[in-house]
């Protein structure tokens, strides 16, 4: 595996030729669910590339920003056992040249579930995935579900800008549990650990927002949207500090 760290060497490692690119953009703090996204790449590309970077533009809390789990060494680890052919590792100063003065705006979709309580959030999101798709320029590009929200943004800036690529959507990997597998899931506390999958099991268990709701309150979540639309129940609450979000079919 290639590691690149600056714009132009990823557009040196990529001059070589390959019958198809895959990519597949991450935070770092890798666990089984982006495991899935790189199995995939893999064996649909005749090449998969990675990105590890933290993109502070997409924080609406430095203190959410400071807490994000880091693991530099054993996310390379990880990507290289899988396959990946070319990790891109970069700083600000390589993604944000110009200062973060240029901007992807969603005037619609991206103010609602958690762009709602998240202000930039998707703006930050859109942006630098805009950024990476046009320097990595995939075949296929790979997000997970559980961030459906982002998945359904992305794919409609790709439709809006006309870009040549295809976004391909990958199912949430859950624990034996059924808690969607997540970077925050780290700086959960282990009583907090052993409540979170009542999430997911409220979001299957057929009953009404109301008393899903209820429940969740009960169990000590505090509740940032619970909410249905697109044929999905979709929501977002909090243990303690840490922001959990999950979405089931409905
Ligand atoms: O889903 C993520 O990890 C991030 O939002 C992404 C797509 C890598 C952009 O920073």
């Amino acid at each position: 595996m290639k590691v690149v760290k600056t714009v132009s060497e990823l557009r040196a490692a990529l001059a070589a030729p390959a019958s198809s690119t895959g990519f597949v953009p991450t935070m770092g703090a890798l666990h089984e669910g982006h495991a899935s996204l790189i199995r995939r790449s893999v064996c649909e590309n005749g090449r998969t590339v990675a990105s590890v970077y933290l993109n502070p533009t997409q924080f609406n809390s430095a203190e959410d920003l400071e807490k994000y789990p880091v693991s530099p060494a054993a996310d390379a680890a990880l990507l290289e056992g899988l396959g990946v052919d070319v990790l891109f590792a970069p700083d600000y100063g390589e993604m944000y040249p110009e200062g973060y003065r240029y901007r992807v705006i969603e005037n619609g979709f991206s103010g609602l579930l958690c762009g709602a309580s998240r202000p930039g959030h998707f703006e930050g999101v859109l942006t630098v995935v805009m950024k990476l798709l046009n320097l990595v320029r995939p075949d296929r590009a790979y997000f997970g579900e559980k961030d459906w929200q982002q998945y359904r943004l992305i794919e409609g800036m790709k439709e809006a800008f006309f870009m040549d690529v295809e976004i391909v959507p990958c199912p949430i990997v859950r624990e034996p549990s059924g808690l969607a597998m997540s970077s925050r899931n780290r700086r959960l506390t282990p009583d907090e650990l052993s409540l979170a999958p009542a999430l997911y099991r409220e979001l299957s268990s057929g009953r009404t927002v109301e008393e899903i709701r209820k429940n969740l309150e009960g169990a000590g979540f505090a509740v940032d949207y619970l909410e249905e639309r697109e044929g999905r129940l979709f929501a977002a609450a909090f243990l303690g500090k840490v922001r959990l979000i999950d979405n089931v079919p409905r």
